[in-house]
């Protein structure tokens, strides 16, 4: 499978290690290679694809639709230039042939050859970028960005810039504590989990990267799947589901994976959530029976609040029928 396979599954972040799948902070080390029974994936913590151009033409369309995506806190600023200074070495060290960045007496190079941009600015001084630093920066990778900020012993979702976000809304969400945000998440509240993982992060030493996946599925491949355009997709899924066939169902529904990285900032020791979203079909699960097989028995034994909260109530039994179908 590893050679032959198409470039989606090949490095596809699959997320289900067991046949069961309960919910845990999932924390591991940023940066390392994960083999999958399909290739592997996780060199990079920033992600620069064949689909570049289309996801970074995708977030321009949503920003102009709703500028309000885009939130920033003077409190931030700092890590706001942090997050630039970071994004940009971290891009032109995983892609050289697509980035460039370079810092000499206080003045920054950065070209973007993929977009055809060559900027010169001053670390610091908003005065030298066409917008403000998180929106210069998030306007040019595929990554949702929140900073979070640490105060009274807590991280606080304080700025961003959320364009794809599953089933929340990040204006909604803005200025609420990394408690109160998982507040509505079955289960892993009273087990623990968030305060553990709150814990975990305020202690994280600066520049250090981890990450974790989540996953879901969706009727439909739509991306900006946030509470804020849900007029939108919301009936689309519901019409589909109302007359869909096997192949419908195969072609369209989705499993959505987040491949989310936390850093600690070098300066301003801010933590910096990345989220890049990707999607597999069930025609592309199917293609690897091991993630076939795996899929139909984690939902198969997923407790029936879990399968609520993910929006599985419905879609689980087509899920399940549809890759028993073609794997058989
Ligand atoms: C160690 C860090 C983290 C852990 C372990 C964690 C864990 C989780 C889990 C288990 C869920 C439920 C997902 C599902 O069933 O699909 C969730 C949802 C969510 N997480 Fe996190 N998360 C972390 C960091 C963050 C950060 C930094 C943010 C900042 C914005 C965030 C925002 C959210 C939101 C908005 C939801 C959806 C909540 C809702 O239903 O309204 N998470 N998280």
């Amino acid at each position: 499978m590893t050679s032959a396979a198409a470039p989606d599954l090949a490095d596809f972040p699959f997320p289900l290690t067991g046949d069961a799948y309960r919910y845990t902070a999932n924390l591991q080390p940023g940066g390392q290679r994960q083999e999958t029974a399909a290739g592997a994936w996780g060199e990079n913590i920033t992600r620069v694809g064949p689909d570049y151009a289309d996801l970074i033409a995708e977030r321009a369309r949503i920003l102009r639709a709703d500028p309000g995506r885009v939130i920033t806190d003077p409190a931030l600023r700092a890590a706001e230039w942090d997050t630039v200074r970071y994004l940009m070495r971290r891009m032109a060290a995983e892609y050289p042939a697509g980035f460039r960045y370079t810092e000499t007496g206080g003045v920054a190079r950065w070209a973007n050859y993929l977009l055809g941009l060559a900027t010169d600015f001053t670390p610091g001084d908003p005065r030298t970028l066409p917008c403000g630093p998180l929106e210069f920066i998030g306007r040019q990778v595929v990554e949702d960005l929140v900073l979070l900020d640490e105060r009274e012993g807590h991280l606080w979702a304080d700025a961003g810039l959320v364009t794809f976000a599953s089933g929340w809304s990040f204006p909604f969400v803005v200025g609420s504590s990394f408690q109160e945000i998982h507040g509505p998440v079955p289960r892993a509240n009273a087990d623990g989990v968030f305060a553990r993982a709150e814990a975990f992060l305020l202690r994280l030493p600066l520049g250090q990267a981890y990450r974790r996946v989540n996953w879901a599925f969706q009727p439909l491949r739509v991306l900006d799947h946030s509470m804020d355009a849900a007029a939108s997709w919301m009936p689309e899924a519901a019409r589909f589901l109302a007359t869909a066939t096997e192949a419908d169902i195969a072609e369209h529904v989705h499993l959505r994976v987040e491949l989310q990285h936390l850093i600690r900032l070098e300066t301003s020791g801010a933590v910096l959530f990345l989220i890049d979203t990707r999607f597999l079909s069930l025609a592309g699960l199917a293609r690897v029976p091991a993630w076939a097989a795996r899929v139909m028995a984690v939902l198969t034994d997923l407790p029936d609040d879990i399968a609520e909260y993910k929006g599985l109530r419905d879609l689980r039994p087509l899920i399940i029928d549809c890759l028993r179908r073609r794997t058989e």
